[in-house]
């Protein structure tokens, strides 16, 4: 009965805070592609990243590391959590 209450309660958190990388990486589909594989050289395909190389270049655009006006505003728009929610996502896409 337990169990099946937390559930609940948890599916109702993810709903709420919108915290499911599908929707998350939404916004990344228009550059990085559907699946994280981009069409072009500009833009650097993102599938089968590393988790945690992901989470350092969305730390270094944070700070400013490494520097690049668009994934810097992306980056900052995204929480601690959300960003190792995507990097999840993204390590697994083949
Ligand atoms: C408007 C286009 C655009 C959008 C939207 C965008 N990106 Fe990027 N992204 C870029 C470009 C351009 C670069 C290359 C920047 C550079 O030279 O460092 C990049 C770089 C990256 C890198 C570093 C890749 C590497 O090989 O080092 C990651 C990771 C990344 N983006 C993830 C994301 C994620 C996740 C999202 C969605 C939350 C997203 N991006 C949305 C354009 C975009």
């Amino acid at each position: 009965m337990y169990r099946v209450l937390n559930l609940q309660i948890f599916l109702l958190f993810l709903y709420i805070f919108n915290l499911n990388a599908t929707n998350l990486a939404l916004p990344c589909s228009g550059c990085h592609g559907p699946n994280g594989v981009s069409s072009g050289d500009s833009i650097p395909s993102i599938n089968n990243l590393d988790k945690e190389y992901f989470i350092k270049s969305f730390n270094d655009y944070k700070t400013g590391v490494r520097d690049h006006y668009i994934m810097k505003i992306i980056a900052n728009g995204y929480t601690k959590n959300q960003i190792e929610l995507l990097a999840d996502y993204y390590d697994k896409k083949e």
